[in-house]
């Protein structure tokens, strides 16, 4: 990524350094998963997944890192992507591509929507991928001690088929968000390369499950 933007003389690699500068200090406070970390995750398996399945790697590099910036759960007041928007602005690149991949990628409730060009279905596929295998696990129980969550009660049964309402009011367990959202996720990738990754880490947290849920009973 060496084109230089023609109006501000920035290379697209220090455009991407500065990205990570800005998103970092927006999501300096989070600690459910949304930080940079996260973002900087999202660009690299993006750009895994972008060596067999291609796409334009400086957009992908743009969406992965902005994709959390306006997200309900940490900026609600935050209506028109103003975050990703101030900065797309001051490298003087058109918001509007970027930020309808962002408005597309997220998964909310049981609703499927896929972004409409390559770049966006590719951060989509790698969005989702963080949520999953080892990182993915420790990223739900940082979420469910964040916001109060029992792990386990088996008592309380998965809610499959939730509308965004319910799923951003429910107070579920953690182990019910993995059949809830975490084990959905394999069918629902757009790419090739997004589904063997995908694969690979839904194994993993199968074997987590059983392995917690044989502890759990162990215990009676
Ligand atoms: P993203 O915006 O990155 O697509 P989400 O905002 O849906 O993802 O979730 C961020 C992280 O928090 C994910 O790893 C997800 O599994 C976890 N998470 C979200 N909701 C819950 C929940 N109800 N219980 C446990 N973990 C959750
Ligand atoms: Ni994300």
């Amino acid at each position: 990524m060496t084109r230089m933007t023609r109006r501000n003389m920035m290379t697209e690699d220090e455009i991407i350094i500065e990205c990570q500068k800005y998103v970092t200090s927006l999501l300096s406070k989070e600690s459910t998963g949304h930080d940079i970390e996260h973002c900087r995750r999202v660009m690299n398996t993006a750009f895994e997944i972008q060596k067999v399945e291609g796409g334009d790697k400086f957009k992908i590099a743009l969406i992965s890192l902005l994709h959390d910036v306006d997200d309900y759960k940490l900026f609600p007041m935050n209506k028109n992507n103003e975050n990703a928007r101030y900065f797309l602005n001051t490298i003087s690149i058109d918001a509007d591509p970027i930020v309808n991949e962002i408005n597309m990628i997220s998964f909310k409730g049981n609703e499927t929507v896929s972004p409409l060009t390559l770049e966006g279905k590719i951060v989509q596929d790698a969005d989702r991928i963080d949520a999953l295998g080892a990182i993915g696990v420790a990223r739900a129980f940082a979420y469910g001690g964040k916001h109060n969550r029992k792990m386990y009660d088996e008592s309380v049964k998965p809610n499959i088929n939730q509308d965004f309402e319910t799923y951003k009011n429910s107070d579920s367990t953690t182990i019910n968000h993995f059949y809830e959202k975490l084990l959905l996720l394999e069918n629902m990738m757009n790419t090739e390369k997004g589904k063997e990754i995908a694969h690979k880490r839904t194994e993993y947290m199968k074997a987590f499950l059983k392995e917690f849920l044989d502890e759990w009973n162990s215990l009676d």
